[in-house]
């Protein structure tokens, strides 16, 4: 079934529907646990600057192809450059390999709010509740399943309006939730030391990994360099500032996953102590923290449940604009139905999802390049795949269509780009050889041959 290009209605249904893409797991479970491991301050004020400097340079120009071309990814890159149409293909592998493992989270998502929901939270709060539910053949696989399914069904019946309709008012309520969350925890004592070491940059513990990690999670969180901003930037209207979109959706991203990390890092402090070994849990941290912050709250069953049915929705809204993005390049590409592109797209996720969530477990023992599997796709997409799409964006935009046709699109109907200068300059040199030598000195330091 052929559908038309529909457009966004205004400036708010486009910012409304890109944040929904944006805000996930990524702001809510990632970020957090990235923070806690590289530093804490010095992660964020790293986060901060390349959000505002690389993180807006690359979402305008991603925004504004997809508006000049009024296409998706693959066909955009071809549109502008023959030569480029492989950045299509490279990019599409993003979110391909994301889905699955970000549905593995998901289902362990959908698993505590079961658990929330059912009395078992302060169960969850146990120490080794998490490890043991992980390391488990069967019921990761099973929560896994089910969340894949739900996003699988949503995109095969087409309904992502109705999702993005209740996500919108839950949106604003997770907002809300978190920052009450994070307010409380802060009151705790020992809290104040997670704080300080959230906020205040420590300059020792700057290293090229951190700026890498930074990195990584801005694409990530922001849904940069795999095609989607473009995707989402070919429905938006001529007549929509993309600046200030821009401007709005980098606040909201970045604003959320400062308050989730201000939710959980204190708390790491308060309950466990700061020592580097409970600073590095990982993908753990949200899952072990957080249920141990709702057995000390009154009422804190429900709160737990109400808080993990948000995360749930945001999670779920990201995973869908994943599969979507991955159903329509299937369907363009090899000119398949819906249908059968929605179900070969669920069967990869599923084979790969199965062997994430094993590897968690069962299969600990297989490593690649010595991560686990879920380590190693949050690797290669994060801190390889999206760095290299991101450098030849830049330098296809920057000399070969040149940063004007960029700005000529932002400008259209007579408003101004302001940042036009920061932009060029951005595109053309500094982001291309910054991402490069992160790169890689961050492979020579992982490599041990580089110390810092
Ligand atoms: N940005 C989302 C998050 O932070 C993840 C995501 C990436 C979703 C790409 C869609 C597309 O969780």
């Amino acid at each position: 079934m052929e559908q038309k290009r529909s457009s966004f209605t205004g400036k708010l249904g486009f910012i409304l529907a890109a944040a929904g893409s944006a805000v996930g797991l990524g702001n809510i479970w990632r970020f957090p646990y990235l923070a806690a491991q590289y530093g804490g301050g010095i992660f964020l004020l790293v986060y901060i600057i390349l959000a505002v400097t690389f993180g807006f340079t690359l979402m305008m120009a991603e925004i504004a192809i997809g508006r000049k071309t009024g296409l998706s990814a693959i066909g955009a890159f071809k549109a502008l450059n023959k030569k480029f149409a492989f950045l299509g293909y490279l990019a599409a592998i993003v979110p391909a390999l994301i889905l699955p493992y970000y549905s593995v989270i998901g289902g362990w998502v959908t698993k505590y709010l079961v658990s929330f929901t059912t009395g078992q939270g302060t169960n969850a709060a146990t120490d080794g509740y998490f490890g043991e539910f992980i390391a488990e053949a069967g019921e990761p696989v099973i929560w896994f399943l089910i969340f894949i399914g739900i996003t699988a069904l949503v995109v095969l019946l087409g309904v992502e309006k109705g999702i993005e309709k209740v996500s919108k008012i839950m949106m604003p309520v997770l907002v809300l939730l978190t920052v009450f969350i994070a307010v409380y925890t802060l009151f705790m004592p020992g809290a104040i030391d997670g704080l300080i070491y959230y906020v205040k940059p420590d300059f020792s513990q700057f290293s090229f990994m951190t700026v890498l990690a930074a990195l990584g999670q801005l694409f990530y969180s922001m849904s940069l360099a795999m095609g989607i901003m473009i995707t989402y930037g070919s429905y938006m209207k001529k007549d929509v500032s993309i600046e200030s979109s821009v401007r709005h959706i980098e606040i909201f991203d970045t604003g959320i996953a400062f308050f989730a990390g201000l939710m959980i890092i204190p708390a790491v402090f308060a309950f466990s102590g700061g020592s580097e070994e409970n600073l590095t849990k990982g993908p753990s941290l949200m899952f072990e923290t957080l249920p141990k912050v709702f057995d000390s709250m009154p009422a804190g069953d429900i709160i737990g449940a109400v808080f993990f049915l948000l995360v749930l929705f945001a999670a779920l809204t990201s995973s869908i604009s994943l599969m979507e993005t991955v159903v329509s390049i299937v369907m363009d590409k090899l000119k398949w139905k819906r249908i059968p592109a929605c179900l070969a797209v669920l069967g990869f996720s599923v084979a790969l999802g199965v062997v994430t969530s094993l590897g968690n477990g069962v299969w600990s023992n297989i490593r690649v390049l010595g991560f686990v599997f879920l380590d190693f796709f949050d690797f290669i997409t994060n801190s390889v795949i999206m760095p290299i799409v991101a450098i030849i964006t830049c330098v296809l935009v920057g000399f070969i269509i040149k940063p004007k046709a960029v700005i000529e699109e932002v400008e259209i109907g007579g408003t101004k780009f302001k940042a036009k200068k920061l932009f060029s300059v951005m595109i053309k040199y500094i982001a291309p050889i910054c991402i490069f030598a992160i790169l890689v000195f961050s492979v020579l330091e992982a490599l041990g041959v580089l110390k810092v």
